[in-house]
This record gives structure tokens, C-alpha cells and sequence, in this order.
């Protein structure tokens, strides 16, 4: 039985490794991120992205053995990414997990970035209670998923366009915040006034198959458009409005979707759910229905190889170990069932 595995996480800008044992136990977990390379260009540039995975993966790897304390023939199995994400950031995980399970004679086992998201929280609450709904918010993803048991997930509902962390990401741009937008909007909005701006919460009335899908692309025209009319307008309250009006939409859907499927609780993952207005209204919004609130520490909602190790643990006893000639799927899907 395959205890201790080593997790690999290079889908985006973090290059991550992590030591965990029987995917409660989080030995070490290493996030050497990118973002000032990434910084000035206001997004994400995956050639510059290969580079840096390229350089910073074999030291990430070694700090992780390290600070676990383990030699590295006490490693059981090596997991990694192998989508969604960028191609060639993918590929240098995959390639270096395979020959490192080739080295040292373990099973590789390949890990859905998204299915990563869902069992971040699992390690840091090993009773977590299913069936649970989690809602998963990155940058380039935004779902409600069911999960009825492990390995079993049923997509409620995704974004039709932009993803809750890329609205984040092209208002803070447009605003002049900088890169990433998401904890910035998050510190301002601390210091305006939520109801100065008013802005659509959209898709909250739909009652058809479509109920728990969101649309973000007309929240963000919507701020354009009333900072263009009202260009006196303070930063903090477009702030504070913009992201009233996202975790409005974000929390009334999710616990909408726990009620109708009877969840135990319901659970926050991806960059996104790192945001304090998001978080706060989760906890309250679980009290008031009596389900559990399970939101992550910030380290462990956004990309980071521990939630792969844990992922790729549940994996590897469910399916076995992955085959050596298996690629990176840049488009890879979360698995879902019937
Ligand atoms: O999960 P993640 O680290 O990477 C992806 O897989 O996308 O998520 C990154 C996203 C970015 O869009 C960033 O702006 C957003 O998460 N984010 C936040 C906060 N911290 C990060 N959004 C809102 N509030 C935050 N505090
Ligand atoms: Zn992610």
C-alpha cells in the first residue's frame, strides 16, 4: 500500500512539490510562485512560465524531501497535474514525476488539477462529511460540483463565460491594480462601501437546467461602464461593489445547490476562495441552513502540490497506478459521473 506519496503541481504559475502520507498527513508543502515575472505583462505568459517551472522544479522537489524529514526511497508513488493547465507548464511536472518514479521504481499516478481543488480541504479536515457540494472559483474556473462519495463528483453548474478569478483579475486591470487582481479588489473593498455602486447580479433567477450556472462577463462590462459615466467615483466603493456583487451571486447559487442535493456541508476551493468577503458569507450562510462550512486556509485554496498528493493517494487506490506514456490534456475535464 502506497502511503507517502510526493506531489508535483506546475499547471499554471506556482511551481509546487509536497510530501503527505496517507493523504491527511502534509509533511511538506512547497509554493515557489512566479507572479513578479508574470507581474508586468498583467497576466500569465506561458512561455515564461515553461522557463521558470523548467529552473525552479528539481530545488522545489528537493526543499519538499527536506523539510519532510524523508530519504528518497521512503517515497511510495509520485503524483502530478497532468491538466487542466498550460501545456508546457504541465509537461515539466509529468516529465519529471515519470522519470522520478521510473528512478526510484513507484507507481506514477496522474492528477486532475480540479480534483486536486476538491481534496484540499480533506487535509485539513480528515472527517469531512459527505455527500458535499464544494464551489470551486480560480482563475480559470468557476463550478459547483456534487460530491456524493470519493472519486464521485457531478458538475451542478459552471461559468458560460468568464471565470469568478479572471472578473477579479480583468477588473483590478482595468481599475489600474495591478496583477493579480483578486487580493487586491479584496483589500481595497475593505475600505469602500459595498451599496455606492450598484451592479447586476446575473443569472440568480434562472429555475431551468442552467439554475446553477454563472455569467460574470456583464458584472465586469457593467463596472466599465459606470467608472466611464462617473470617473470621480472612489476605487474603494467600485471595489467593494464589484466583489459584493460576485459573492453575492457565488453564495446564493452554492447553497441553493446544497439544499436541492441534501449536502452535509458545503465547501469552498480554487484562488477564489481565499477572498475574506467570500469566506465570511459562507461561514454565516452554513450557519443559518445548518450545514457544515468547510473553507480552507488561503495556503491551501490556491495551487499548491498538496492537494495533488492527496488527490493522486485517492486515485492510485481507486484506479492504480497511471501509465508512463500518459501526456498532459491542457483541456482535461473534471471526471464526472453518469
Ligand atoms: O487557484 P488559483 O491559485 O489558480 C488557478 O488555478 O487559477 O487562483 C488564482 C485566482 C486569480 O484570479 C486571483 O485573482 C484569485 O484567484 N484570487 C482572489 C484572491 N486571491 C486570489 N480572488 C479574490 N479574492 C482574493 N483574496
Ligand atoms: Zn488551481
Amino acid at each position: 500500500m502506497a502511503d507517502r506519496i510526493l506531489g508535483i503541481e506546475t499547471s499554471c504559475d506556482e511551481t509546487a512539490a509536497a510530501v503527505v502520507d496517507h493523504a491527511t498527513h502534509v509533511r511538506s508543502s512547497v509554493v515557489a510562485s512566479q507572479i513578479d515575472q508574470h507581474a508586468r505583462y498583467g497576466g500569465v505568459v506561458p512561455e515564461i512560465a515553461s522557463r521558470a517551472h523548467v529552473e525552479m522544479l528539481t530545488p522545489v522537489i528537493a526543499q519538499a524531501l527536506v523539510e519532510a524529514g524523508v530519504a528518497d526511497d521512503e517515497i511510495d508513488a509520485v503524483a502530478a497535474t497532468t491538466g487542466p493547465g498550460l501545456v508546457g507548464s504541465l509537461l515539466v511536472g509529468v516529465s519529471a514525476a515519470k522519470a522520478l518514479a521510473l528512478v526510484w521504481d513507484v507507481p506514477f499516478v496522474a492528477v486532475n488539477h480540479l480534483e486536486g481543488h476538491l481534496y484540499a480541504a480533506f487535509l485539513e479536515e480528515p472527517d469531512l462529511q459527505l455527500p458535499l457540494v464544494v464551489l470551486l472559483v480560480s482563475g480559470g474556473h468557476t463550478m459547483l460540483v456534487h460530491m456524493e462519495d470519493h472519486g464521485r463528483y457531478h458538475l451542478l453548474g459552471s461559468t458560460i463565460d468568464d471565470a469568478a478569478g479572471e472578473a477579479f483579475d480583468k477588473v483590478a486591470r482595468f481599475l489600474g491594480l495591478g496583477y493579480p487582481g483578486g487580493p487586491v479588489i479584496d483589500r481595497l473593498a475593505a475600505q469602500g462601501n459595498p451599496s455606492a455602486v450598484p451592479l447586476p447580479r446575473a443569472m440568480l433567477d434562472r429555475t431551468g437546467d442552467d439554475r446553477h450556472d454563472f455569467s460574470f462577463s456583464g458584472l465586469k462590462t457593467a463596472v466599465v461602464n459606470h467608472v466611464r459615466r462617473h470617473p470621480g467615483v472612489a476605487a474603494a466603493d467600485v471595489a467593494a461593489g464589484f466583489q459584493e456583487a460576485v459573492v453575492d451571486v457565488l453564495v446564493t447559487k452554492a447553497r441553493r445547490a446544497a439544499t436541492e442535493v441534501g449536502a452535509k456541508g458545503l465547501c469552498l476551493g480554487g484562488g477564489v476562495a481565499a477572498n475574506s468577503a467570500l469566506r465570511d458569507r459562507v461561514v454565516k450562510a452554513c450557519d443559518e441552513d445548518g450545514i457544515r462550512a468547510f473553507v480552507p486556509s488561503r495556503a491551501m485554496c490556491t495551487d499548491n502540490a498538496a492537494m495533488i498528493a492527496a488527490a493522486g493517494w485517492w486515485r492510485l487506490r481507486a484506479d492504480g497506478p497511471s501509465p508512463l506514456d500518459t501526456g498532459a490534456t491542457p483541456n482535461l475535464g473534471l471526471p464526472v459521473a453518469g
